[in-house]
Protein backbone atom coordinates (compact mmCIF):
# COMPACT_ATOMS: atom_id res chain seq x y z
CA UNK A 1 0.00 0.00 0.00
CA UNK A 2 1.65 3.41 -0.82
CA UNK A 3 1.32 6.94 1.52
CA UNK A 4 0.79 9.69 -0.55
CA UNK A 5 1.28 12.78 2.08
CA UNK A 6 -0.49 15.75 2.19
CA UNK A 7 1.64 18.84 2.96
CA UNK A 8 -0.96 20.80 2.54
CA UNK A 9 -1.61 21.98 5.98
CA UNK A 10 2.70 23.34 6.27
CA UNK A 11 1.91 26.16 4.14
CA UNK A 12 -1.28 26.46 6.36
CA UNK A 13 1.03 27.21 9.21
CA UNK A 14 3.39 29.42 7.10
CA UNK A 15 0.83 31.76 5.66
CA UNK A 16 -0.19 31.64 9.41
CA UNK A 17 2.34 34.12 9.97
CA UNK A 18 2.83 35.44 6.35
CA UNK A 19 6.37 33.93 6.49
CA UNK A 20 8.53 31.69 3.95
CA UNK A 21 8.78 28.98 6.81
CA UNK A 22 7.68 26.17 7.27
CA UNK A 23 8.51 25.50 3.60
CA UNK A 24 6.23 23.21 2.06
CA UNK A 25 8.90 22.05 -0.58
CA UNK A 26 11.46 21.40 2.31
CA UNK A 27 8.42 18.95 3.64
CA UNK A 28 8.05 17.46 0.66
CA UNK A 29 11.23 16.73 0.18
CA UNK A 30 11.88 15.50 3.50
CA UNK A 31 8.75 13.16 3.52
CA UNK A 32 9.84 11.57 0.67
CA UNK A 33 13.42 10.55 2.10
CA UNK A 34 11.13 9.17 4.95
CA UNK A 35 9.29 7.13 3.24
CA UNK A 36 6.31 9.13 1.46
CA UNK A 37 5.55 7.52 -1.71
CA UNK A 38 3.52 10.42 -3.34
CA UNK A 39 3.39 14.29 -2.40
CA UNK A 40 -0.10 15.19 -2.50
CA UNK A 41 -1.31 18.97 -2.56
CA UNK A 42 -4.39 20.49 -2.90
CA UNK A 43 -4.56 23.75 -4.78
CA UNK A 44 -7.43 25.61 -3.69
CA UNK A 45 -9.44 28.19 -5.68
CA UNK A 46 -8.95 30.87 -2.52
CA UNK A 47 -5.57 29.55 -1.82
CA UNK A 48 -5.45 29.70 1.70
CA UNK A 49 -2.81 26.83 2.03
CA UNK A 50 -1.28 25.86 -1.05
CA UNK A 51 -0.02 28.88 -3.43
CA UNK A 52 0.34 28.43 -7.29
CA UNK A 53 4.86 28.80 -6.52
CA UNK A 54 4.69 26.25 -4.05
CA UNK A 55 2.76 23.13 -6.93
CA UNK A 56 5.75 24.49 -9.95
CA UNK A 57 8.55 23.96 -6.62
CA UNK A 58 7.78 20.94 -5.88
CA UNK A 59 6.53 19.28 -8.92
CA UNK A 60 10.29 20.47 -10.19
CA UNK A 61 12.16 18.91 -7.21
CA UNK A 62 10.39 15.98 -6.27
CA UNK A 63 11.76 12.26 -7.29
CA UNK A 64 8.52 10.77 -6.71
CA UNK A 65 5.34 11.80 -7.92
CA UNK A 66 2.98 14.97 -7.30
CA UNK A 67 -0.90 14.09 -7.10
CA UNK A 68 -2.45 17.44 -7.50
CA UNK A 69 -6.11 18.05 -5.93
CA UNK A 70 -8.22 20.35 -7.61
CA UNK A 71 -11.70 21.95 -8.30
CA UNK A 72 -13.44 20.86 -11.00
CA UNK A 73 -13.17 24.86 -12.88
CA UNK A 74 -11.23 25.73 -16.23
CA UNK A 75 -8.76 27.92 -14.59
CA UNK A 76 -7.29 24.36 -12.22
CA UNK A 77 -7.43 23.07 -15.24
CA UNK A 78 -5.01 24.84 -17.02
CA UNK A 79 -3.05 24.62 -13.60
CA UNK A 80 -2.76 21.46 -13.75
CA UNK A 81 -1.89 21.10 -17.89
CA UNK A 82 0.95 23.52 -16.95
CA UNK A 83 1.91 21.96 -13.58
CA UNK A 84 1.74 18.71 -15.71
CA UNK A 85 1.13 16.72 -12.09
CA UNK A 86 1.48 12.54 -12.21
CA UNK A 87 -1.52 12.40 -11.14
CA UNK A 88 -4.95 14.96 -10.61
CA UNK A 89 -7.39 14.06 -8.22
CA UNK A 90 -11.01 15.72 -8.96
CA UNK A 91 -12.14 17.06 -5.60
CA UNK A 92 -15.70 19.33 -4.88
CA UNK A 93 -14.75 22.70 -3.49
CA UNK A 94 -16.72 25.07 -1.31
CA UNK A 95 -15.35 28.77 -0.59
CA UNK A 96 -16.98 28.36 3.13
CA UNK A 97 -15.87 24.78 4.04
CA UNK A 98 -13.01 24.13 6.49
CA UNK A 99 -11.54 20.84 4.19
CA UNK A 100 -13.33 18.83 1.16
CA UNK A 101 -16.65 17.88 2.51
CA UNK A 102 -18.13 15.00 0.95
CA UNK A 103 -17.39 13.47 -2.68
CA UNK A 104 -17.46 15.06 -6.16
CA UNK A 105 -21.09 14.08 -7.48
CA UNK A 106 -20.08 12.39 -10.55
CA UNK A 107 -23.49 11.80 -11.28
CA UNK A 108 -24.97 15.30 -11.84
CA UNK A 109 -21.89 16.64 -13.89
CA UNK A 110 -20.82 13.71 -15.90
CA UNK A 111 -20.09 15.32 -19.04
CA UNK A 112 -17.90 18.09 -17.71
CA UNK A 113 -15.87 15.61 -15.72
CA UNK A 114 -15.66 12.91 -19.11
CA UNK A 115 -14.45 16.32 -21.06
CA UNK A 116 -11.83 16.83 -18.16
CA UNK A 117 -10.55 13.17 -18.01
CA UNK A 118 -9.75 13.35 -21.93
CA UNK A 119 -8.02 16.36 -21.67
CA UNK A 120 -6.07 16.16 -18.09
CA UNK A 121 -5.70 12.13 -19.98
CA UNK A 122 -4.56 13.30 -23.26
CA UNK A 123 -1.36 15.18 -22.07
CA UNK A 124 -0.53 12.17 -19.74
CA UNK A 125 -2.20 13.10 -16.45
CA UNK A 126 -3.44 10.19 -14.59
CA UNK A 127 -6.92 11.29 -13.08
CA UNK A 128 -8.70 10.26 -9.86
CA UNK A 129 -12.18 11.12 -8.88
CA UNK A 130 -12.75 12.04 -5.11
CA UNK A 131 -15.82 10.19 -4.49
CA UNK A 132 -17.75 9.08 -1.75
CA UNK A 133 -18.40 5.06 -1.27
CA UNK A 134 -21.43 4.89 -2.87
CA UNK A 135 -22.41 2.62 -5.98
CA UNK A 136 -23.70 4.70 -8.44
CA UNK A 137 -20.91 7.39 -7.92
CA UNK A 138 -18.07 4.55 -8.19
CA UNK A 139 -20.29 3.14 -11.48
CA UNK A 140 -20.45 7.15 -12.97
CA UNK A 141 -16.13 8.03 -12.38
CA UNK A 142 -16.11 4.26 -13.99
CA UNK A 143 -18.45 5.95 -16.95
CA UNK A 144 -16.43 9.27 -17.09
CA UNK A 145 -13.02 7.00 -18.46
CA UNK A 146 -11.40 8.03 -15.29
CA UNK A 147 -9.04 5.44 -14.03
CA UNK A 148 -8.27 6.12 -10.66
CA UNK A 149 -11.06 6.76 -7.60
CA UNK A 150 -10.02 7.90 -4.50
CA UNK A 151 -12.73 7.14 -1.72
CA UNK A 152 -13.23 9.65 0.76
CA UNK A 153 -13.11 8.28 4.54
CA UNK A 154 -14.09 11.20 6.32
CA UNK A 155 -17.45 9.49 7.37
CA UNK A 156 -15.78 6.35 8.72
CA UNK A 157 -13.29 8.79 10.63
CA UNK A 158 -16.02 10.87 11.32
CA UNK A 159 -18.35 8.59 12.87
CA UNK A 160 -20.65 9.03 16.04
CA UNK A 161 -20.45 5.37 17.40
CA UNK A 162 -18.65 1.85 16.82
CA UNK A 163 -21.76 1.02 14.84
CA UNK A 164 -21.33 4.39 12.80
CA UNK A 165 -17.99 3.19 11.98
CA UNK A 166 -18.83 -0.22 11.53
CA UNK A 167 -21.73 0.77 8.36
CA UNK A 168 -19.35 3.12 6.90
CA UNK A 169 -16.69 0.59 6.61
CA UNK A 170 -18.77 -1.78 5.39
CA UNK A 171 -19.65 1.01 2.54
CA UNK A 172 -16.18 1.64 1.66
CA UNK A 173 -15.59 -1.87 1.30
CA UNK A 174 -18.26 -2.43 -1.14
CA UNK A 175 -17.58 0.63 -2.95
CA UNK A 176 -13.73 -0.59 -3.09
CA UNK A 177 -14.79 -4.37 -4.18
CA UNK A 178 -17.50 -2.98 -6.92
CA UNK A 179 -14.39 -0.24 -8.39
CA UNK A 180 -11.75 -2.66 -8.01
CA UNK A 181 -13.97 -5.27 -10.34
CA UNK A 182 -14.69 -2.48 -12.98
CA UNK A 183 -10.93 -1.74 -13.23
CA UNK A 184 -10.56 1.13 -11.38
CA UNK A 185 -7.27 1.70 -9.11
CA UNK A 186 -8.78 2.40 -5.77
CA UNK A 187 -7.16 5.13 -3.23
CA UNK A 188 -8.32 6.58 -0.16
CA UNK A 189 -8.19 9.49 2.13
CA UNK A 190 -9.71 11.98 4.23
CA UNK A 191 -9.46 12.02 8.56
CA UNK A 192 -6.84 9.19 8.47
CA UNK A 193 -4.84 8.90 11.55
CA UNK A 194 -2.95 6.23 13.56
CA UNK A 195 -5.74 5.28 15.34
CA UNK A 196 -8.63 4.66 12.47
CA UNK A 197 -6.07 3.54 10.04
CA UNK A 198 -5.60 -0.21 9.69
CA UNK A 199 -9.01 -0.83 9.09
CA UNK A 200 -8.84 1.56 5.83
CA UNK A 201 -5.31 -0.54 5.46
CA UNK A 202 -6.74 -4.23 5.42
CA UNK A 203 -9.06 -3.43 2.48
CA UNK A 204 -6.92 -5.15 0.03
CA UNK A 205 -8.37 -3.39 -3.08
CA UNK A 206 -7.37 0.01 -1.58
CA UNK A 207 -3.65 0.53 -3.17
CA UNK A 208 -3.04 4.06 -1.90
CA UNK A 209 -3.69 6.45 1.36
CA UNK A 210 -3.37 10.08 1.00
CA UNK A 211 -3.19 11.47 4.25
CA UNK A 212 -2.49 15.48 5.49
CA UNK A 213 -3.64 16.51 8.74
CA UNK A 214 -2.90 13.63 11.29
CA UNK A 215 0.30 13.39 9.76
CA UNK A 216 1.47 17.24 9.97
CA UNK A 217 -0.12 17.54 13.44
CA UNK A 218 1.90 14.34 14.70
CA UNK A 219 4.99 15.81 13.42
CA UNK A 220 4.62 19.03 15.76
CA UNK A 221 5.26 16.48 18.87
CA UNK A 222 7.72 13.96 16.88
CA UNK A 223 8.60 15.51 14.03
CA UNK A 224 7.52 14.58 9.96
CA UNK A 225 10.06 11.59 9.09
CA UNK A 226 9.07 9.77 12.57
CA UNK A 227 5.37 10.67 11.85
CA UNK A 228 5.42 9.17 8.68
CA UNK A 229 7.20 6.26 9.84
CA UNK A 230 4.67 6.02 12.50
CA UNK A 231 2.10 5.92 10.02
CA UNK A 232 3.87 3.49 7.63
CA UNK A 233 4.36 1.25 10.33
CA UNK A 234 0.38 0.66 11.27
CA UNK A 235 -0.32 0.45 7.69
CA UNK A 236 1.77 -2.45 7.32
CA UNK A 237 1.07 -4.16 10.31
CA UNK A 238 -2.78 -3.85 9.33
CA UNK A 239 -1.75 -5.02 5.80
CA UNK A 240 -0.10 -7.94 6.90
CA UNK A 241 -2.90 -9.58 9.15
CA UNK A 242 -4.99 -12.28 6.80
CA UNK A 243 -8.59 -10.62 6.24
N1 LIG B 1 -7.61 13.15 -0.06
C1 LIG B 1 -8.27 14.22 -0.54
C2 LIG B 1 -8.87 14.12 -1.91
C3 LIG B 1 -8.36 15.42 0.19
O1 LIG B 1 -9.03 16.47 -0.31
C4 LIG B 1 -7.71 15.48 1.45
C5 LIG B 1 -7.74 16.77 2.23
O2 LIG B 1 -7.12 17.75 1.50
C6 LIG B 1 -7.04 14.35 1.91
C7 LIG B 1 -7.03 13.19 1.14
C8 LIG B 1 -6.30 14.34 3.21
O3 LIG B 1 -7.20 14.51 4.28
P1 LIG B 1 -6.63 14.72 5.73
O4 LIG B 1 -5.92 16.04 5.74
O5 LIG B 1 -7.86 14.72 6.59
O6 LIG B 1 -5.70 13.59 6.02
Amino acid sequence: MLLGVNIDHVATVRNARGSIYPSPLEAALLAETHGADLITMHLREDRRHIKDADVFAVKNAISTRLNLEMALTEEMLENALRVQPADVCIVPEKRQEITTEGGLDVLSQQHKIAEFTQILTAAGIRVSLFIDADAAQVQASREVGAPVIELHTGAYADAADQSQRHHQLMRLEEAALQASELGLVVNAGHGLNIHNVASIARILSIQELNIGHALIAQSIFMGLPAAICQMKEAIFRARSIPY
